[in-house]
């Protein structure tokens, strides 16, 4: 495998052969550089940030685990007797979800989303679920997708950030925007590991009101389950 086209997933290899040798930084043009801490990606339910636990306290029937990665979410639920499939384009990330889940039914597929055809009871998206959507012009098709992926009554769960902290004056409470972008939620993002620097990737946060707006584009209605403790929110979008 590649590193540079799967940087992500050789560091998810990496770490599941036990050969952790240093964390995923994240880069981007808007926002200070970030860690990604390998071990994170390998959470336990315990260790999960309270949306997620209730994104899968709320997951029912067959799963779509969209963006599985290392398979945290999906592992929790096939050990709760869930039918899960789980979806990344990483093959890297498809190697490691081979070895980690077990259940029989489980199934997994290197694919991207947009090429996925099969319907689901639940679609998952954690993580910051909107980021796969990566500009606000395509969020209205992007979830006209997912909706043609659900079973009758399914549900789509997601969850994602208003960014606008990170613009905020916080004196008079103004938006600082950047003009070259459609919404302040647009993040061009690229990943660096073991010296070597990935492409670069757009990734769009979505604020609640926004994706409500887009969902109902999409022909879906948008309910915010929760809102997380920093400008994070879980969201349930059903077909109108
Ligand atoms: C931020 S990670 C989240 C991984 C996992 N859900 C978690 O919470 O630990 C995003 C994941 O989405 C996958 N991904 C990004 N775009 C995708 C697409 N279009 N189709 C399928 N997977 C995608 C990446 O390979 C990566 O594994």
């Amino acid at each position: 495998m590649d590193i540079e086209s799967d940087l992500y997933g050789n560091a998810l290899v990496d770490f599941h052969q036990g050969n952790y040798s240093e964390d995923i930084t994240v880069l981007s043009t808007t926002m200070e550089d970030d860690v990604m801490p390998l071990p994170y990606l390998f959470r336990s339910y315990d260790q999960m940030p309270a949306l997620e636990k209730k994104a899968l306290l709320l997951s029912t029937g067959t799963v779509l685990d969209v963006g599985a990665g290392a398979g945290s979410h999906s592992l929790y639920l096939e050990s709760n007797g869930l039918t899960i499939t789980a979806l990344d384009q990483s093959p890297g990330a498809i190697t490691v979800l081979k070895e980690r889940l077990k259940s029989p039914d489980s199934k997994i597929v290197l694919e991207s989303i947009w090429e996925h055809k099969e319907k689901y009871d639940t679609i998952l998206l954690l993580m910051n679920g909107t980021g796969i959507f990566e500009k606000l012009s395509r969020a209205t098709s992007s979830l006209e997708n997912l909706k043609n992926l659900l079973n009758e009554n399914g549900q789509i769960l997601i969850d994602s950030s208003d960014l606008r902290f990170l613009y905020e004056d916080e004196e008079d409470g103004g938006l600082w925007v950047d003009p070259s972008k459609e919404y302040y939620g647009e993040v061009t993002f690229s990943l660096q590991y073991k010296g070597i620097e990935s492409a670069s990737f757009d990734w769009l946060y979505m604020d609640f009101e926004l994706l409500k707006t887009h969902a109902q584009k999409a022909g879906l209605k948008a309910d915010l389950v929760q809102k997380g403790e920093h400008y994070d929110y879980l969201a349930r979008l059903t077909k109108i």
